[in-house]
């Protein structure tokens, strides 16, 4: 029977942290001292630590993608005043979680989620599974999956009533980049509506080119209980 699943984030790095721990963890009981010349180290407890500290990160960031992003999610959600009638966008929606969220708020308006589908950055990433999962939420008819990139999309000036994103724009690897994606945002944004941004890191870099751009930028939180890594969502208005 096929299922709900919004995918697991970053599963290499998950898979690359439970390898190491592994790794350590083994090396930890096959060479638990290491001889240099007349020199005995005792690497028993570092390799522990490592390979424990390892485990945990790994763990954590399985958690955040089986339980905390549900939370997470709602928190996001919860900071707009829904009409119903809104045109939203989720920017890297992947398999829709943010996207078929705000469809679920919405009456006559239309929840439109953009992607490049990296499947590095997300297990399975890819619109076919994306609208199955809307199809199983049952909001099928109220939202619109697009190929897109978000450093150019193809939307109107003034388009969103809200825009989204969690856990995307930090993919953009250089500053340029990131940068000229908040140009993008602040472009494709209505006047006096609102974007709502969560990422782990570059946070204080889309605070600065929001205002650059004339925004009113606000710091909503860090969320260290049920996200990991910790997640930073601000919320930006276009004036
Ligand atoms: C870690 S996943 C998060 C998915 C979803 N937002 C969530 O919270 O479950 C990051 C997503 O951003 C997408 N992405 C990365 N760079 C992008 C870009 N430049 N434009 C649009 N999507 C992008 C990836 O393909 C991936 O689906």
């Amino acid at each position: 029977m096929t299922k709900i699943d919004y995918g697991v984030d970053a599963p290499k790095v998950i898979r690359n942290l439970c390898l190491i721990a592994v790794i350590l963890f083994g090396s930890s009981v096959v060479f638990p001292v290491f001889r240099i010349g007349g020199i005995t180290i005792n690497v028993l407890s570092f390799d522990l630590c490592c390979g424990s500290t390892c485990l945990l990160f790994g763990l954590l960031m399985l958690m955040y993608a089986k339980i905390g992003k549900f939370k997470h999610c709602d928190r996001m959600l919860k900071l707009i005043n829904w009409t119903g009638n809104e045109t939203v966008l989720d920017i890297g929606t992947g398999r829709g979680l943010l996207m078929i969220g705000a469809a679920k708020k919405l009456s006559s308006g239309k929840s439109v989620g953009i992607d490049i589908w990296n499947k590095e950055d997300l297990s399975n990433n890819s619109a076919v599974k994306t609208m199955l999962n809307a199809e199983l939420e049952g909001v099928k008819d109220r939202i619109e999956i697009k190929d897109e990139n978000i450093l150019h999309t193809n939307f109107e000036d003034n388009f969103f009533d809200v825009v989204l994103t969690n856990l995307c724009l930090h993919n953009i690897y250089n500053k340029e980049g990131r940068m000229q994606a908040c140009k993008e945002i602040h472009r494709i944004l209505k006047p006096q509506v609102i974007a709502i941004i969560s990422d782990f890191k570059h946070i204080n870099e889309y605070k600065k080119e929001f205002l650059n751009s004339g925004m009113t930028v606000a710091k909503i939180g860090t969320f260290y209980f049920d996200t990991f890594p910790p997640l930073t969502i601000i919320k930006a208005v276009k004036n």
